[in-house]
């Protein structure tokens, strides 16, 4: 559904995934320039899904998550 997650830590800066992970909504409905550029990208407009509940996203499972995705280089 969403794109593939393969080399995502290239496309954004840890300051943007850090804000997406944490808080998706807050962060589609910004203006951040890299938030336009996923708009752009997936093609998309509407709010996404909150795959992680903000209750979930304690600072262990935040960089366990941060560690996961920097492993998934192409
Ligand atoms: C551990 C689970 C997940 C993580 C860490 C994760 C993380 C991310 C990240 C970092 C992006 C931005 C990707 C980019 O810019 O190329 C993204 C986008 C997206 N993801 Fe996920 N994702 C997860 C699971 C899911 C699941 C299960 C779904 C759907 C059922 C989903 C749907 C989407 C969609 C539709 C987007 C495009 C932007 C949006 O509409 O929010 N993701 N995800």
């Amino acid at each position: 559904m969403g794109p593939g997650l393969k080399g995502v830590t290239r496309r954004h800066s840890e300051e943007w995934l850090e804000l997406f992970l944490k808080d998706p909504q807050q962060t589609w409905k910004s203006d951040h320039r890299e938030t336009l550029e996923l708009k752009k990208r997936v093609k998309k407009t509407r709010v996404p899904v909150t795959v992680c509940r903000k209750e979930h996203m304690t600072a262990e499972n935040y960089r366990n998550l941060m560690d996961y995705l920097k492993s998934l280089k192409d």
